[in-house]
């Protein structure tokens, strides 16, 4: 043991430094198979050390099969062992850079698609979950149905049917980690690789990706004031498998789909025997006027799969969402949900069935719905009051997020990156495009925005960002 152990705050413990020493020796060949260690005794005298922590090191080496202990015979290399490179223990390869749409950091400003934080009934939520977690231990505690729990998919069924018209029975219904979840299970049951794929154009990234990486040949498609343009679709790719479509508020556009278009997509999916993936995500927010019905409920030919998520209603980390299958492919998808084996926490599934069979859900969506409407006008009338000569915002029915639109030859990318610098999570509408000739815009979410203070101290903010351009030197965020 040439050079001194470390001692000291950070050092790592004795015996382990004593373990890590010897294991260096056999793998680089010092020591060779056979060959005998000190006995504990001889090395704990030479190191001045408790005999103790030489034991443990040696332990651990026999454990791994680096030592044999030979009886009276001593200890020696395992006969079996040859020299070779073991691991370092610390690794100096640096990891390589990568980014993440989400990393867990704390909420930003404007960050959407994002609940209210504040408004959550947190004390009601956890009185329920407490409740929960004392009563269905034994049903926890198992192998959990990979459908979903039984008594939360009955409150969705009961749900979809009161508030968005969809008959389903509960066994249609499956409850998945967040929309991408319901994405991966649609594809694992009915893509094949090189399956043609409508995807509105501006549209979600995170299904786009999910489409592209499972092998799909997109289709964008154009958005206008009526949601998808279906004609174009069906001109660019007559045979597409599937359509995907945010008809309640299209996203990022807020948009809704004419009902002529629906019913236009509805009977293109039945003629080509295709399939309509209908993404719901926060159809529960709309501030004027009556929604239009959901797909799903006007598709009398079962080529509707619906998806809705606990999201945007409850709160992303629950990672809850669901999705609702014809009765023709329940089994399909259930023989591959339970080969994927990927539920969700029981306690959140049981937690928030409970919650909505108790009414609170209907009371907390009201309350939202009142509390977005509210902060919504808040936001876009400190907009207004700023912004007024450099952008223009979207009245849009619906959504959790505002759209302000700038001139063609404003560079919303480059706003982004100087707001992103400024800790303000703006997003830039160009990026959403894939083909069609891209808008430029800024998309805010209002739904943390509490009060009217808050709102013209954001906007200042933004606007100093949007403005810097034209103060050179007076841009540091
Ligand atoms: C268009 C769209 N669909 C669906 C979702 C829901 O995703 P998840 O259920 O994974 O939270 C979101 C969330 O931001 C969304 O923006």
């Amino acid at each position: 043991m040439e050079k001194p152990l470390l001692t000291g705050d950070g050092a790592p413990p004795l015996y382990r430094q004593i373990y890590l020493r010897l294991r260096a020796a056999i793998a680089d060949g010092r020591l060779k198979a056979g060959d005998r260690v000190p006995s504990i005794r001889a090395l704990a005298s030479e190191l001045n050390l408790a005999r103790g922590t030489i034991e443990l090191a040696y332990q651990l080496l026999i454990n791994e099969g680096y030592l044999m202990g030979r009886g009276a015979a001593g200890t020696v290399v395992s006969p079996l062992i040859k020299s070779m490179p073991v691991p370092s223990e610390s690794s100096s390869a640096p990891v390589p850079e990568y980014s993440l749409v989400h990393s867990g950091e704390p909420a930003q400003p404007f960050q959407m698609g994002l609940p209210a934080l504040d408004a959550f009934p947190r004390k009601l939520w956890n009185r329920i979950a407490s409740n929960e977690l004392r009563n269905s231990f034994s049903d926890g505690a198992i192998y959990p149905d990979a459908r979903g729990h039984s008594s939360l998919r009955r409150a969705v069924a009961r749900y979809l049917g009161l508030s968005r018209g969809i008959t389903c029975a509960p066994e249609q219904i499956f409850i998945v980690a967040g929309y991408r979840a319901a994405l991966d299970l649609i594809g694992r049951s009915l893509l094949k690789p090189g399956d043609s794929c409508w995807m509105e154009d501006p549209g979600y990234f995170a299904a786009r990706d999910f489409f592209q990486e499972a092998g799909a040949t997109l289709v964008p498609v154009p958005v206008d004031s009526d949601g998808m343009v279906v004609e174009a679709a069906v001109e660019s790719a007559p045979d597409a498998r599937f359509a995907v479509v945010t008809p309640t508020h299209q996203s990022p556009l807020c948009v809704a789909l004419s009902m002529p278009r629906r019913q236009a997509l509805l009977e293109w999916a039945n003629a080509k025997q295709s399939w309509i993936i209908e993404d719901d995500y926060d159809s529960e927010y709309r501030y004027h006027g009556r929604p239009l019905p959901a797909l799903k409920s006007l598709d009398v030919h079962d080529r509707v799969l619906y998806c809705g998520t606990f999201s945007k209603v409850l709160l992303p980390g629950l990672r809850l969402a669901y999705l609702v299958v014809p009765e023709k492919l329940v089994p399909r998808f259930a023989e591959l949900a339970d080969k994927m084996q990927s539920h969700c926490p029981q306690l959140w599934q049981v937690t928030t069935a409970r919650f909505i069979e108790e009414g609170h859900f209907g009371r907390h969506l009201k309350k939202m719905r009142n509390l977005y409407a509210h902060r919504r006008q808040l936001l876009a009338q400190a907009l207004i009051t700023r912004l007024e000569h450099r952008l223009v915002v979207d009245n849009q029915v619906g959504g959790m997020h505002l759209l302000a639109r700038l001139d063609p030859d404003e560079d919303d990318r480059e706003i982004f990156i100087r707001a992103k610098g400024a800790g303000l999570r703006v997003q830039a509408l160009s990026r959403w495009y894939v083909k069609t000739p891209s808008v430029h815009g800024l998309l805010l979410g209002f739904t943390n925005v509490v009060d009217k203070a808050q709102a013209s101290e954001l906007v200042e903010r933004l606007a100093q960002v949007i403005e810097c351009e034209a103060l050179p030197g007076n841009c540091s965020p």
